[in-house]
């Protein structure tokens, strides 16, 4: 046997002596055959010998793209089949390729060549081209899942790729529909985009592989994930003892993987043992306990999860219902002679118990026939005065609907001396602070009684200053808070007695006020607190705050009228701004502790709604001072101009054109000179309500320049445009005479306020009436603070055309006024200055005291003062 290796070496050698020459330029045209994968091709190839002589030859199938060939015949040998094609390829007919099992991969070009051995090789040698097709129809690489959980909102991929010959296209249906691309949608060759799922988005989508030999789907549902919902919550069940008990909890989720746990009253029952080992939660979430037992009663709660969202839970409760049952007997009890005693059954029962019956040495016991024997709600027996008869040995039975689980042991009661006090405190202690109470309390018994001590309202004794020797109650360095009630408890077996003594901690300062509540508004904060034990004496209030935020150390205080009153509202304060509170109360003997600090926020205020300006607690609006703007800025005030007029100058302006913002006041800014010569601003103002301001004060020649300011009730806007101003020159005769007119009315307000001053130092002088006087009149606030807007002009300043004119002098003349510096304001003392400093319009006035600025508040109805 010839090994084949052999001849092949001499096939190759033929192949390099007969170098092929088939040029594709000189070929007819190649054939296309076209074949279905699977089935059977012939790949046609024929030829004539040379000369029509037959003479040996080999055939050669080479595949374009494969450098070796494929398919080798010669006659006599075993034909040659290359990689790939190995049982699948033979000869057929003359030169033809017998191609089995087409694959996809067969497809291409694919040329016959023949070499006729003994042939010149100058002749061309035949050959031919011959092109197969190989259908396949699509199938898929790549599948999207059947079920797609999501969110909307989410950024969803599926992926689907498919391959087949030709190659198939791609195409997506969103229920049943064909799905296009949009710009939340985008279909790649492998995979479908959406980038925001919408809740339409949701639904079912089929890929589709198609070509021209058929056609493949595969659809993903695309659902939104739901966190598990409890669709059947467990019912409240009412179980007897032993039976068993079934609490359904059906859970609806997507996906549906939901995890079960229940609870027993907050506890997860895995952790009860006594509980655990009679239950089982069922794949639906059923959670059986078989079988019940009393003490199972109780809340039982399941809370489903499947992973998303948060756990649902839902409760529902188990009672477990049993016979009345006695659970403890003690075998003896002893009832106090003469005095009222209790025999005692200890009863369980669920539903409760109806009655019980006793026996008393065998016989039926009824103790509603008895005088002054009473059942008591919980089973015990009353005996209101006890006597030796009441001595036996008592059994109880006790009964419900559903029966009784049996009687009690036999138990022995003994009628006994009660324990007597020997020594009893007094009625009441009157201690005043620091000094030390000895309470004595003694008692004698059978058995021997303890003796204790407690509060009645039942707090502590403080530890460290209350000992407690024999029964004797001694406390030292007695504090205020030690006032209140003690109790002496003499106890035994037979009885208990509690004996009393109030201990009155007299001669101090009252205790620190409680509950402090504030209710603020933007301008004005109202609280609210209960008093605590006065010391004895009435007590009254004061109240300290500040701003929490400045880094102002500076409590203000302000005292609380009218007097004793546990309420009391603060003006003045800034909107928006965090303020801490605290109340002190005080009686004759000096301040008590303060209460607790209260922090509390102003509101804030919407300017562009508000009403208007702030009210204090007269009900008189007032301008408030505002330290930091805040809120929307009124524009800057427009075409600014000054006039000569008979009294002096006029600057008016017009209002900002913006009206959004409410303007609440002006402030006008003045420096003399202009340019960088000029001084520092300096201002008048706040002029509310008008658009014009006289000013008197202009020298004659001088250079002014001003500007004006809008001002919302919250703080400043922008300035107007600054304009300057020279004062006209020359004679001034004619408008003197106005001016002197001002001058008086001028001096009128002064000489009121001389003698609010005076009626003033008159009330400082004289306590007592000051007292009279504050509850008559007086409304006492707080220092205001600087101004933020600037310093106030100086005295004599001009003032607003038309409040001049308005001026409530008249019914001020016409009223009595008093003014009182409080106390709480510091001491002040006989040197102490007030000072009127200045009137900034008709109805208010500014006073220094001790150097802090005071604002006086004339009403014209009724005169008021606030300082
Ligand atoms: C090659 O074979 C074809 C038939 O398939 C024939 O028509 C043609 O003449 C042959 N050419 C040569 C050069 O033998
Ligand atoms: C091709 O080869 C297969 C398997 O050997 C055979 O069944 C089939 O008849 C052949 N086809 C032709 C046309 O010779
Ligand atoms: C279940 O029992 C609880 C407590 O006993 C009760 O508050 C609740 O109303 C009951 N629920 C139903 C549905 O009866
Ligand atoms: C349930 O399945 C979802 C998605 O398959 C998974 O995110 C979640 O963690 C599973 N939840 C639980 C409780 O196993
Ligand atoms: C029943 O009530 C009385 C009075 O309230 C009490 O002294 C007694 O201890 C109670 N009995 C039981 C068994 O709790
Ligand atoms: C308790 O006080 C009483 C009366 O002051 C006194 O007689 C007694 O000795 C005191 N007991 C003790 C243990 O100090
Ligand atoms: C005061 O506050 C305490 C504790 O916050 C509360 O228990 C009490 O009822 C309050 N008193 C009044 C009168 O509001
Ligand atoms: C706080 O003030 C508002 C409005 O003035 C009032 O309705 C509310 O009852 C007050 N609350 C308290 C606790 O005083
Ligand atoms: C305000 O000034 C502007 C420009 O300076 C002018 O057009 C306008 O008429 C003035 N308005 C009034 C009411 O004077
Ligand atoms: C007026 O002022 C308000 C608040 O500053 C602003 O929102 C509004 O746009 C202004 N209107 C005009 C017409 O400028």
């Amino acid at each position: 046997m010839i090994k084949p290796f052999t001849h092949w070496i001499t096939l190759i050698i033929v192949y390099f002596i007969f170098p092929e020459k088939t040029g594709s330029t000189s070929q007819p045209e190649p054939e296309r055959v076209t074949a279905n994968v699977g089935e059977n091709v012939i790949l046609n190839c024929a030829f004539d010998y040379p000369e029509g002589i037959p003479v040996s030859y080999v055939i050669q199938w080479q595949k374009l793209g494969i450098d070796l060939p494929i398919y080798i015949w010669y006659d006599g040998y075993p034909p040659h089949t290359g990689t790939g094609y190995e049982g699948r390829a033979s000869l057929s007919g003359q030169a033809s390729l017998n191609l089995t099992k087409v694959n996809e991969e067969d497809q291409g070009w694919y040329e016959c060549k023949v070499f006729f051995l003994n042939r010149p090789p100058t002749l061309p040698k035949n050959g031919s081209w011959v092109h197969l097709d190989v259908h396949a129809p699509p199938h898929f690489k790549v599948k999207p899942p059947d079920v797609v959980y999501v969110k909307v909102g989410e950024f969803l991929s599926l992926p689907c790729e498919a391959a087949g010959t030709p190659a198939p296209t791609l195409i997506w249906y969103k229920d049943n529909s064909p799905l296009e691309a949009s710009s939340s949608i985008e279909i790649l060759a492998n995979e479908l985009r959406i980038s925001s799922l919408k809740q339409s988005d949701i639904g079912d989508y089929l890929c589709m592989a198609r070509n021209r030999e058929g056609s493949v789907t595969t659809t993903a549902k695309v659902i939104v994930a739901g966190s598990a919902v409890i669709t059947v919550p467990p019912r409240n069940l009412t179980k007897l003892e032993g039976d068993k008990a079934e609490f359904t909890c059906e859970a609806k989720a997507l996906p549906s993987n939901v995890t079960y746990q229940w609870f027993h009253n907050n506890v997860d029952i895995s952790e009860l043992s006594w509980l655990d080992t009679r239950t089982i939660i069922k794949r639906d979430g059923t959670l059986l306990i078989n079988p019940t037992s009393a003490e199972d009663s109780g809340q039982y709660t399941c809370k489903v999860f499947n992973g998303i969202g948060s756990p649902e839970t839902a409760f529902a409760y188990l009672t477990v219902e049993y016979p009345a049952r006695v659970t403890y007997s003690p075998t003896i009890q002893y009832l106090p002679l003469g005095l009222s005693g209790i025999v005692r059954c200890f009863v369980q029962a669920n539903p409760p118990f109806q009655f019980i019956t006793w026996t008393k040495d065998r016989r039926p016991f009824e103790p509603n026939n008895l005088p002054g024997v009473v059942s008591l709600n919980n089973g015990s027996l009353l005996f209101q005065r006890v006597t030796n008869e009441h001595q036996g040995r008592y059994r109880c039975t006790p009964y419900n609907i559903h029966g009784t689980a049996g009687t009690s042991n036999v138990m022995e009661v003994l009628v006994r001396e009660p324990p007597l006090f020997t020594l009893k405190p007094k009625e009441a202690y009157q201690q005043s602070v620091n000094s030390e109470v000895k309470m004595p309390c003694e008692g004698v018994g059978q058995p021997k009684p303890t003796i204790s001590w407690r509060k009645a309202d039942g707090s502590k004794l403080p530890k460290e200053r209350a000992f407690i020797r024999g029964g004797n109650l001694t406390l030292k360095s007695i504090k205020k808070e030690d006032h209140g009630r003690y109790e002496c408890v003499l106890e035994n077996e037979i009885a208990t007695l509690v004996t009393s003594s109030l201990l009155n901690v007299d001669s101090t300062t009252p205790h620190a006020p409680t509950n402090v509540s504030v209710n603020t508004s933007a301008f004005a904060a109202t609280i609210t607190w209960q008093p605590s034990y006065d010391g004895g004496y009435e007590q009254t209030y004061v109240i300290w705050y500040r701003m929490v935020d400045t880094g102002d150390t500076n409590w203000k205080t302000i005292r609380v009228y009218p007097e004793g009153s546990t309420t009391f509202t603060l003006y003045y304060l800034q909107p928006d701004t965090e303020y801490e509170f605290q109340v002190y109360s005080r009686n004759i003997l000096g301040e008590g502790l303060p209460s607790l600090v209260v922090k509390a926020k102003t509101k804030v205020l919407d300017v562009t709604n508000s009403q208007g300006m702030p009210t204090d607690g007269y009900g008189s609006t007032y301008i408030p001072s505002v330290f930091k703007s805040t809120g929307p800025k009124p524009g800057p005030p427009r075409n600014v101009t000054v006039t000569r007029v008979a009294q002096g100058h006029a600057i008016s302006w017009l209002s900002p054109a913006n009206k959004t913002v409410p303007v609440a006041y002006y402030y006008i800014e003045y420096k003399i000179g202009s340019g960088s010569g000029a001084g520092a601003w300096k201002i008048w103002g706040p002029i509310a309500k008008e658009t014009s301001y006289l000013v008197k004060t202009f020298k004659p020649g001088d250079v002014y320049t001003i500007r004006v300011f809008a001002h919302s009730i919250l703080g400043a806007g922008q300035p107007s445009e600054e304009i300057r101003y020279e004062v006209p020159g020359g004679n001034f005769r004619h408008s003197k005479d106005k001016a002197i007119a001002a001058g008086v009315v001028g001096g009128i307000l002064f000489f009121i306020a001389a003698i609010v001053l005076s009626v003033c130092t008159v009330k400082i002088c004289n306590e007592r009436k000051r007292r009279k006087a504050e509850k008559a009149y007086l409304m006492v606030t707080c220092p205001i603070m600087n101004v933020a807007n600037g310093q106030s002009s100086q005295a004599g300043s001009p003032m607003p055309l038309k409040s001049y004119e308005e001026s409530r002098v008249p019914s001020l003349v016409n009223s009595s006024i008093s003014a009182i510096l409080q106390k709480n304001f510091g001491n002040p003392s006989s040197s102490s200055e007030i000072v009127l400093q200045r009137f900034s319009t008709p109805t208010t006035a500014t006073l220094s005291f001790n150097g802090l600025p005071y604002y006086f508040g004339l009403n014209s109805s009724k005169p008021k003062i606030i300082v």
